[in-house]
């Protein structure tokens, strides 16, 4: 479906070179997520070896996949670049935005319904800027993307955390923010922190109940949440080349949930098997050719902790059934009685309520086909369901040949719920309660990659578990979150004692994929006639307006929040119900800074309004200064914008008018963010002056004029009393970042240049 063959024979025309070239400059043998690296500088050749963990590099990604929930506000601002197309192949796809509630058909209308201004807005923007549009229904982003798009060497970025999934197909593929995405959009460099490496030796073969997911749950066990943090998961082994390739996928999703940069597997046969079963013969052939350059050098895998920062070893054959959680997705449990007992100590419901099978985690054909497996026996022996069973298939292509293949047939007559192809449950866009805060304390199991706390149904109260899709059909059939199927016996509607089989079922369909419409809407050939609407009138979408230059005279400007402590993007931008205003800066800029604390008082969304005394939100004081042409500036403590890559916590207070946010450490996503919407980021040079700002202070830059790389700022507050403090202020901004600034944002300047 329009995979861009021409593209990739450009990137394998020049990996042997630019290889050969990294081996020359590291000046030892490369491993796969070095090479697909260092194939991808956005200067070529590598003249100079990265330090891991540590050097900042500029890269080419070949791809850009993003998703309905983020691309809205990426391609608001992409549309002020004054490009006439994306600089690179760019797809949409309309996932996140699709309520489960009962069953595919009406599901998918209704989000039609309620959503269609979105989409409609999506495609358009598409259309016009060539990037391919997949419509709602037409699948989960990323499954999607490994369907039709991904190939082994390739390096792709995308406006969602799992796009780490195409690592199944050998690729680099890693999540970034919005603001990220549309750079490499309009034509600029990525930049990444070179990542460390992490190498995963995988021994011995899966069999029986064990899956690839249980292996991705053994890794988040070992490495915890945080243990893949600013690496590279490379996993090889002859457990790793056994495996099928959306097996694979499957594992590197989940490196999300272990805080990697991404996952990959070097190239193999059963990857060369996918692309052929998904109609890219063409890439499969292109890369047979140069397949000693899409995996790692020999001596790598050969003697792993001299090339790694760090290797652990997994014997497939001694892996057992896992299941994790809950709330968390590296506290695993093997089934059975170690479940029983923690379930008691634990006060965690043991009758389970629910079995979800999809996400981008595990929907491809052989996942639905293994736990259709359990499904039939489940029939053939007579036995009921105990829980409640719903199913969301990864694309429609797999949903077609499931139907066609009679896998959904079984389900159905479990009485499952076959929602949307789309995330539903996984993002919490799942109609289960009518008042989830208040909803009862239960469990359930599902095969996603998140499941903390209201992710799938909004209830605090609901504990949910992380398992294969064949483990997640056997518990749902059992009711039990300690159900074994290895060795636990069912009661079955003839009050006779049965036992499951192992699951079966197939790598690929046997009879091959097929799909009617598979839900892609190729872009035109030229755009430029084509209008994009946006409503005045709408709540949830609004044209970006360029933001204008704060200018070099800062005077007179007014402190809208001190935040104390923690200020992460959540706290500045949240989420939740405010998702519904991701393209409609104006509205979703009433969530500015809600959840800091301010300083003065330690209350959330409760500052002084310096021009009449009064208290009130954040919003609405910023607003007022905005528009008495009063500049404010933010401050903040340590590492202030942790979190999420999320643009909107930069565009928002931009918007409001903030100028300047100064604090103690920044989290560099965020101090570049703030950059990019032309606005100051600056540090402390001294700490201690956080201390001297007060409520009521007054704020004058001395010599903005003077802004320089490597130059601190001098800022004077003058305090309520009279007295005055001047502070120094340590900023990071090179000479091109000082450009966007003195251009209002880094889309001006580009808009500019493109003039
Ligand atoms: Fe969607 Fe859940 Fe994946 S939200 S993209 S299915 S993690």
């Amino acid at each position: 479906m329009a995979f861009d063959i021409d593209m990739i024979k450009k990137v394998y025309a020049q990996v042997a070179e630019r290889v050969d070239a990294a081996r020359e400059v590291t000046g030892k043998p490369l491993t796969l997520a070095e090479k697909i690296l260092y194939s991808h500088l956005w200067d070529g050749k590598s003249k100079e070896a990265f330090t891991r963990g540590k050097d900042y590099v500029d890269f080419a990604p070949d791809r850009i996949a993003c998703q309905d929930a983020t691309a809205q506000m990426a391609l608001l601002q992409f549309m002020q670049a004054g490009k006439k197309k994306v600089a690179v192949p760019t797809t949409v796809h309309c996932d996140h935005l699709i309520q489960a509630k009962v069953g595919a058909d009406k599901d998918l209308q209704s989000a039609m319904n309620t959503s269609s201004e979105v989409f409609n807005f999506l495609e358009s923007v598409s259309d016009k800027y060539g990037i391919g549009f997949w419509k709602p229904g037409a699948g989960i982003i990323h499954q999607v993307v490994l369907e039709n798009y991904a190939f082994p060497g390739g390096m792709m970025i995308g406006t969602d955390s799992h796009t780490v999934n195409a690592g199944g197909l050998g690729m680099v593929a890693i999540g970034v923010g919005g603001a990220d995405a549309v750079d490499v959009m309009a034509g600029m460099a990525w930049e990444l922190k070179f990542p460390k490496l992490i190498g995963v030796k995988l021994t011995g073969k899966l069999s029986g109940w064990t899956a690839p997911k249980d292996v991705i749950l053994k890794v988040a066990e070992i490495l915890t949440v945080k243990g893949g943090t600013d690496a590279i998961v490379e996993y090889f082994g002859p457990g790793a080349t056994s495996m099928s390739c959306t097996g694979k996928g499957t594992i590197c999703n989940m490196g999300a949930e272990i805080g990697a940069t991404t996952s990959t597997f070097g190239y193999d046969e059963s990857m060369e098997r996918y692309l052929r079963a998904t109609e890219r013969a063409e890439v499969a052939d292109a890369a047979n050719k140069v397949k000693e350059h899409l995996t790692a050098d020999p001596e790598v895998y050969a003697n792993p902790e001299q090339y790694f920062d760090q290797v652990i070893e997994i014997n497939l054959s001694e892996l057992g059934p896992l299941l994790n959680g809950p709330f968390t997705p590296d506290l695993s449990t093997e089934v059975g009685t170690s479940m029983t007992e923690k379930a008691k100590a634990n006060d965690w419901p043991l009758q389970v309520e629910w079995g979800l099978i999809g996400s981008c985690t595990n929907s491809s054909y052989e996942d639905l086909s293994r736990a259709s497996s359990i499904a039939q026996q489940a029939l053939d022996k007579g036995l009921k369901m105990k829980s409640e069973l719903g199913i969301n298939p990864g694309s429609e292509q797999v949903r077609y040949t499931a139907e066609r293949d009679g896998i959904l047939g079984i389900f159905e007559k479990l009485d499952a719920k076959i929602f949307t192809n789309a995330c539903g449950p996984c993002i919490g866009q799942w109609a289960r309660y009518s008042d989830p805060k208040n909803a009862p304390k239960n469990s359930i199991v599902h095969s996603f990659n998140r499941n903390f706390a209201k992710r799938a149904d909004g209830n605090p109260n609901t504990h949910a578990f992380v398992a294969s899709p064949e483990l997640t059909a056997a518990i749902a059939v059992s009711g039990r979150l300690d159900f074994n199927p290895l060795t636990d016996k069912l009661l079955n509607e003839d009050g006779q004692e049965v036992m499951f089989d192992e699951p079966t079922g197939w790598e690929l369909p046997p009879k091959g994929f097929e799909v009617e419409d598979a839900g892609y809407l190729a872009p035109v050939e030229d755009g430029s006639g084509v209008q994009v609407n946006v409503s005045p009138t709408s709540e949830r979408l609004q044209l970006l307006t360029p933001f204008e230059p704060i200018g070099d005279e800062i005077k007179g400007a007014k402190l809208l929040i001190k935040a104390f402590g923690k200020c992460t993007t959540d706290h500045i931008s949240m989420a939740g119900p405010w998702l519904r205003y991701r393209g409609h800066l104006d509205n979703i800029s009433n969530n500015c800074l809600i959840g800091a604390v301010n300083a003065f008082g330690k209350k959330t969304n409760f500052v002084k309004n310096q021009l009449d005394g009064e208290f009130g939100g954040v919003p609405d004081t910023a607003r007022a200064y905005k528009a008495a042409g009063v500049p404010t500036i933010v401050v903040g403590d340590h590492n202030y914008g942790e979190g999420s890559s999320r643009e909107h916590a930069a565009m928002e207070p931009r918007h409001l008018g903030v100028v300047a946010v100064i604090v103690k450490s920044f989290a560099r996503i965020h101090e570049t963010n703030l950059k990019k919407q032309g606005m100051l980021g600056l540090t402390f040079v001294n700490e201690a002056d956080y201390d001297k700002i007060k409520e009521d202070d007054t704020i004058n830059f001395l010599d903005l004029n003077a802004f320089a790389p490597g130059k601190t700022l001098s800022i004077e507050f003058v305090h309520a009393d009279g007295s005055k403090d001047v502070i120094e202020v340590n900023h990071t901004y090179n000479d091109s970042q000082i450009e966007w600034f003195k251009e209002g944002s880094a889309l001006n300047l580009i808009k500019k240049q493109n003039a």
